[in-house]
């Protein structure tokens, strides 16, 4: 294990290397707020992968890294780039380095790109969006600038704990607050033109909202 690439709220990032001497990420949780709990509740109860979980506080976290993990293979196993997941062991996650040397690659929030540049991320995006719903059969839950970062050119999309199934009662609620995050960015920060929101959830569920 080497240096923390990010202490946040929950959970901390920290760069390691494995026996072949390959970079990888692991993820920690270490937070046990009632805050924390609270949050995270909201995103396991209705997903039908983790039914019968109790209040514990240290078995709930036991199940969100698992949460995580299996998000993060059905993501990957369908084509959307997301880190490549390795292990999950209690508390711990271990992923794909996204960077180079330690250094981790800059979120989409942290950098200024040419028109054409934008245009080819957000439909990237987009067709990922498609890819998760219709084949992964996930909603992101907490899409941002803030969890797509951008490595080699290519948008890649992570912190997917909090992502649910489809028939999670909330679903449909995520995705429109997921698919009108990522039109604001793309309008207002990078200055693009974008589906309209109708149009865009139209294109990655094949319905209209009402
Ligand atoms: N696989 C990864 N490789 C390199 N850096 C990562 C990786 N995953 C996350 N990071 C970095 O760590 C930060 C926090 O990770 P994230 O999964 O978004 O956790 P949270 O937002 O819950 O703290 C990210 O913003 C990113 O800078
Ligand atoms: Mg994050």
């Amino acid at each position: 294990m080497y240096g923390v690439v990010s202490a946040g709220k929950e959970a901390r990032i920290y760069w390691a290397k494995n026996k072949k001497g390959e970079d990888v990420a692991v993820k920690i949780y270490l937070t046990t707020t009632a805050e924390f709990r609270k949050s995270i509740k909201q995103y396991i109860i209705g997903d039908p992968r983790f039914e019968n979980i109790s209040g514990d506080l240290r078995k709930l976290i036991l199940k969100w890294v698992q949460k995580e993990f299996k998000n993060l293979k059905r993501m990957y196993n369908v084509g959307i780039r997301v880190p490549k997941p390795y292990y999950a062991y209690r508390n711990i996650l271990v992923m794909e380095f996204i960077g180079e040397n330690g250094i981790r690659a800059p979120l989409l929030k942290e950098v200024r790109l040419t028109e054409e540049e934008y245009v080819e991320i957000y439909e990237k995006i987009v067709h990922y969006l498609k890819l998760m719903y219709n084949k992964a059969k996930l909603v992101h839950a907490d899409l941002s600038e803030y969890n797509i970062m951008l490595y080699d050119e290519e948008p890649v999309i992570i912190d997917v704990s909090q992502a649910v199934t489809l028939e999670h009662p909330m679903a449909m609620y995520f995705l429109i607050r997921d698919i009108k995050n990522i039109i604001r960015y793309f309008r207002e920060e990078a200055g693009i033109e974008t589906h309209g929101f109708d149009e865009l959830l139209e294109e990655i569920t094949g319905r209209r909202l009402k």
